[in-house]
């Protein structure tokens, strides 16, 4: 495992001057200020080893990848009766489309795309005393590190602009799927999407979905074995909306992307690994994030299949 840094370097070289055809998300105005140069990488295994190169300790907008923690938590406290409001189907639409929202009588088809996060939001505020406060001490737990934070620049420009997350918002309550007020449900998930953390905080944060043995700072396990493979097994089917089977197909890891340009992949029992690149291909992914993992899975012949 020790080769683990030359890999990432020779793809790290290999990839950095590529022309990128991807483009930096703007239709949140904050991520738009984010320079698209920016590259980085972190994989840190099971042992805690810990391997980066590139921009992999500067933080950035994590994003949709907070989907994962908001249902890590939202499943840590409602269990099995979770999946009554949201499925775990492959939607193989967009991340923010409406389309089958009415057929499915506002259940949405997955926790991943932005209705089945702004469902999982709403289970929160309904349990939690202070949500942002609470999620945030959540992550902070789980990520053994307390210098974790929010930006409230990016939260202020989501909600300026979040039309669309707006309008799933209320055709999801008039199906009677959320519980809560809608500008609570909203101002919620904007902040937990504008999360910040580096590569390498990453990493650490999602150690509890690849080591069984993986404890929080108060020195609890985050989920169950068996709940921790359910989370995989819904981020390899749906982490990557209409490009879940090519993320598979290419990389043969779970994984979850965010529109910040990072991805976060997991090898249970093995390691995680986080790429940032800004500049994002047309389905949303990072272009250059996509590629790196490909080639780390095919050179090292790791992956889940
Ligand atoms: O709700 C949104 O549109 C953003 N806050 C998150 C979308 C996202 O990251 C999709 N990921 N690839």
């Amino acid at each position: 495992m020790e080769n683990y840094q030359k890999i990432i370097e020779d793809i790290y070289l290999n990839l950095k001057n590529v022309n990128d055809p991807g483009k930096v998300a703007n239709y949140i105005p904050e991520l738009g200020t984010v320079s698209a140069d920016n590259f980085g990488i972190n994989i840190t295994d099971i042992h805690r080893k810990s391997f980066s190169i590139g921009d992999a300790d500067k933080k950035f907008s994590i994003q949709s990848i907070s989907k994962i923690l908001t249902l890590t938590l939202a499943y840590q406290l409602e269990g099995e009766e979770l999946w009554k409001r949201v499925d775990v189907e492959p939607s193989g639409n967009p991340f923010n489309s409406l389309l089958q929202l009415e057929a499915d009588f506002g259940k949405p088809r997955n926790p991943f795309i932005n209705a089945g996060a702004i469902v999982i939001c709403d289970v929160l505020i309904s349990h939690l005393k202070n949500p942002k406060e609470d999620f945030l001490n959540f992550c902070k737990d789980i990520c053994h590190n307390n210098n974790l934070a929010y930006s409230d620049k990016v939260a202020q420009s989501e909600k300026e602009t979040g039309f669309r997350n707006t309008a799933l918002c209320n055709f999801i309550k008039s199906f009677g799927n959320i519980k809560n007020k809608v500008e609570d449900v909203l101002d919620f998930y904007f902040y937990t999407c504008a999360l910040e953390l580096s590569c390498a905080e990453l990493s650490q944060i999602f150690l509890f979905l690849a080591d069984d043995h993986f404890l929080c700072q108060k020195g609890k396990t985050v989920l169950t074995e068996s709940q921790a493979k359910r989370v995989n097994a819904i981020m390899l089917t749906c982490g990557f909306y209409d490009e879940s089977g090519e993320f598979a197909f290419r990389v043969g890891l779970p994984g979850k992307s965010g529109v910040g340009g990072g991805i976060v992949a997991i090898h249970p029992d093995n390691y995680v690994i986080t790429v940032w690149s800004p500049k994002l291909n047309p389905k949303g992914n990072s272009y250059k994030g996509m590629h790196f993992l490909e080639q780390f899975t095919t050179q090292t012949g790791i992956s889940i299949f």
